[in-house]
């Protein structure tokens, strides 16, 4: 079982009932006694992740207005990726993000000023997407909100949509992290939990054959520094940071490589 449904306090157990049903996905009273696959647990406004195997890691939270994302927007680290993306004076492409996850580079994309699809095929991520827009559009942080006025989240798998009216496709697929950083390893240890086998949508390879094929300008592939690309075809340009490239396909509209 990859995923349950539980709840953050005894008072939440119908709200918990609700959206297990909605996802349908399991509700799980007491995960105590779990020790595999991950538990969505559902709170007040901000619900959370739990690896449920050893070692329990912490809580995996979608913030758009945590200390983490606005360290990145501060320390620039979008540039690299606006630069990928094709983000210029004020030309601020609008972007389909295949591989949403946690939102973090769409929430960066979004804070360049760009219109972000924010695609998602895992149930329990896409729960915490939508939860973490509604919240966002009502922070304190004008920017946060300006930002999440400019994010749309959807379900599904991507290579089920026929992307029309955007510039950019963006994929991240996953891979091993190099970072040292234990946050950035506890949330990708508990996403890669959470595909174990709830992953019945487009490996990556697959995911790029579509993006190829639909009408954008770009497609953008996030990889590790120095990882072969994703498919045989050279892209256009890369952007290399420390620890990850974003390769860059040019491709005229409606070109079918
Ligand atoms: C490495 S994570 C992306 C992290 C994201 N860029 C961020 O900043 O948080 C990859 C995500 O893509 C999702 N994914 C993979 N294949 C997909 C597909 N075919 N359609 C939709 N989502 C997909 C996975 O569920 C996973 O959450």
């Amino acid at each position: 079982m990859s995923c349950v449904v539980t709840a953050a306090s005894w008072s939440l157990l119908p709200s918990a009932k609700v959206v297990a049903k909605t996802l349908a996905l399991p509700f799980v009273e007491d995960i105590d006694a779990l020790d595999s696959g991950v538990a969505l647990v559902v709170d007040i406004d901000c619900s959370w992740l739990q690896r449920l195997q050893a070692p329990r890691l912490g809580p995996v939270h979608v913030d758009f207005a945590s200390a983490d994302m606005l360290h990145r927007r501060k320390a620039g680290h979008n540039e690299p990726l606006g630069r990928a993306i094709g983000v210029k004076d004020n030309l601020c492409p609008r972007v389909f993000d295949a591989t949403a996850g946690l939102g973090r580079d769409a929430f960066v994309m979004a804070d360049l000023g760009c219109f972000v699809a924010l695609s998602e095929a895992s149930r329990p991520l896409n729960y915490l997407l939508r939860e973490a827009v509604a919240r966002a559009l009502i922070s304190s942080n004008i920017k946060v909100v300006q930002a999440a006025n400019r994010m749309q989240v959807m379900t599904g798998d991507s290579a089920h949509h026929e992307v029309e009216g955007f510039d950019v496709i963006y994929i991240d697929p996953m891979f091993p992290e190099r970072s040292k950083s234990a946050a950035v390893k506890k949330d990708l240890a508990t996403i890669q939990a959470l595909q174990s086998d709830d992953c019945d949508y487009a490996d990556a390879e697959s995911l790029l054959a579509w993006a190829y094929r639909q009408a954008v300008d770009r497609v953008v592939v996030k990889r590790p520094a120095k990882a072969r690309p994703l498919s045989a075809a050279k892209p256009s340009h890369s952007i290399v940071g420390k620890t990850v490239r974003f390769d860059v396909i040019v491709k005229p509209k409606s070109a079918v490589v």
